[in-house]
């Protein structure tokens, strides 16, 4: 019998994110080293087991499973479907997967601009970013502050956003969300002194601020870094996620 003191699950890396983002395509990426896979809707999480090197010749590239001169780390990636009735699923997934290192919350750049896209994308991103903070607040064994990659996918297409506005979209949408959860809060006439620790709990970022911004999150260590990438293309591709995935596990 093995001892369970022995034996080490390895890191996990969550890919969160709306459907028809790209998160199923960037896993057969990976998965293939070579071309992303055609996808369908996902309907339940699925998790692959991949090698990433930070010393060896290709460190910074997706494909460096195949080169031989460096260490690799082991780490599972976790696929979530985005569709918002499965949104349980992924949730739940964030919640109960030990080990987890990072998340990337892939967007499609080339959507956002609509605000129907643009929206619902906010929301459950702000979902995962209150979640984190909660645990990296937590005075529990499971405490933990976890850094999210906001992949900004599909820059291949011409009505792609570019990265900056990405990020200051999202920002923008995720004041509003964050005005309008805690509406009475802040005008409530309470002073800010006077609020209880309760409420500053389910305030996302910097409290009583009035936008919202990702730096805002270094308050409870976590990083939110905006990169941009295409699965499908070459170019920009997907070695910067990638590299960024290498350093966190
Ligand atoms: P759900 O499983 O519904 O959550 O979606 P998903 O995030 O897994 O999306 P999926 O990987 O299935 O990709 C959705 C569609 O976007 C597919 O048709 C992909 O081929 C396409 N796609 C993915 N990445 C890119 C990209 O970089 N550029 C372009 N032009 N299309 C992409
Ligand atoms: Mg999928």
């Amino acid at each position: 019998l093995s001892s369970s003191s022995t034996y080490t699950t390895p890191p996990s890396v969550l890919l969160l994110g709306p459907d028809n983002a790209g998160k199923t395509a960037l896993l057969t990426l990976f998965e293939r080293g070579s071309q992303p896979a055609a996808t369908h809707t996902s309907q339940v999480a699925h998790s692959i087991e991949l090698n990433a090197s930070t010393d060896s010749v290709t460190r910074s590239s997706f494909r460096n499973h195949d080169d031989a001169t460096g260490t690799h780390t082991k780490f599972f990636l976790v696929d979530t479907p985005g569709h918002g009735k499965l949104r349980n699923v992924a949730m739940g997934r964030l919640a109960r997967t030990e080990k987890v290192k990072a998340v990337v919350f892939m967007v499609d750049a080339a959507a956002l601009g609509e605000h129907d896209i643009l929206a619902p994308t906010a929301a459950y991103l702000y979902d995962v970013l209150l979640f984190l903070q909660k645990k990296a607040t937590s005075k529990g064994k499971d405490k933990a502050s976890i850094p999210v990659l906001i992949a900004a996918n599909k820059m291949d297409l011409f009505t792609a956003l570019p990265a900056t506005m990405v990020k200051s979209h999202l920002e923008v949408e995720l004041s509003r969300i964050r005005a309008s959860r805690s509406k009475g809060l802040l005008d409530s006439g309470v002073g800010m002194d006077d609020v209880g620790s309760e409420e500053q709990d389910g305030w996302l970022g910097e409290y009583g601020s009035e936008k919202f911004t990702f730096q805002q999150m270094g308050e409870f260590d976590i990083n939110v870094e905006v990169l941009p990438g295409s699965v499908l293309t070459e170019e920009p591709g997907a070695d910067k996620w990638w590299w960024w995935i290498a350093q966190r596990i």
